[in-house]
């Protein structure tokens, strides 16, 4: 399963790729705006701290602004994963896009009927917002599954699971049982994944007792 961190945030996104266990970026327009960063500029400084898919958004919402915008955004880097929303004309950008080897992000995706779309148009990922679902008292997890049975079920659908809007450890737990390909994390979420209260403690009384052996490994 990869992990992308859902942020525009550089100095996160250098962290987390420190771990060793980061595999992408998504972004959107929200994230951008909060870092009052240029967005181009910053996409292209992303794109060099990751070695995996780096998501960004298109702005516009009509098919020839898309297209267009598109178009930049891929032209920054292969690693780029133009993100567009899931309506009609974003499903036609999509399909052009990637028939022209761009990998495609489709997101705000609420139902399984969406995913089957953004897989028929070759989307490289679909998002569906999981935590979002649930906000409004539906299950986000739910969808997850349904989409997952149904893409295993035609291997033609090359189309990567990339759950989003996760807000906490149990969303990522649900969705690797459930076999998604990708889950897209803020960061927080992502430091919560490696705390346990009983790992603390245990390393306490290693690291105390190891000190009474009067020991030391290295010279
Ligand atoms: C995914 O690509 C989106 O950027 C993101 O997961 C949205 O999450 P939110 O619902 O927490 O804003």
């Amino acid at each position: 399963m990869k992990f992308f961190v859902d942020t525009a945030d550089l100095q996160e996104i250098r962290d987390l790729t420190a771990t060793g266990l980061l595999d992408g970026v998504t972004t959107n327009p929200s994230l951008v705006a909060k870092t009052g960063r240029n967005f181009l500029e910053l996409v292209a400084e992303i794109c060099k701290e990751v070695d995996g898919p780096v998501s960004a958004e298109v702005a516009a919402t009509d098919f020839e602004t898309m297209w267009a915008e598109g178009c930049k955004l891929a032209a920054i880097s292969p690693r780029i994963a133009v993100k567009v929303p899931l309506t009609p004309a974003g499903l036609k950008v999509c399909k052009g896009l990637s028939a022209n080897g761009t990998m495609v992000n489709v997101t705000l995706c609420f139902s399984a009927a969406q995913a089957i779309l953004a897989a028929k148009a070759g989307a490289a990922f679909v998002s569906p917002f999981v935590g979002r679902l649930d906000d409004v008292g539906t299950d986000g997890m739910g969808l997850i599954a349904d989409i997952c049975q149904i893409y295993s079920r035609y291997p033609t659908f090359t189309t990567q699971v990339l759950v989003a809007s996760v807000r906490h450890p149990m969303h990522l737990v649900t969705a690797a049982k459930l076999g998604a390909h990708v889950a897209t994390m803020p960061p927080a979420v992502i430091r919560l994944l490696f705390g346990h209260p009983l790992t603390d403690l245990g390393l306490a009384r290693f690291v105390a007792d190891w000190e009474k052996t009067g020991q030391t490994i290295l010279p």
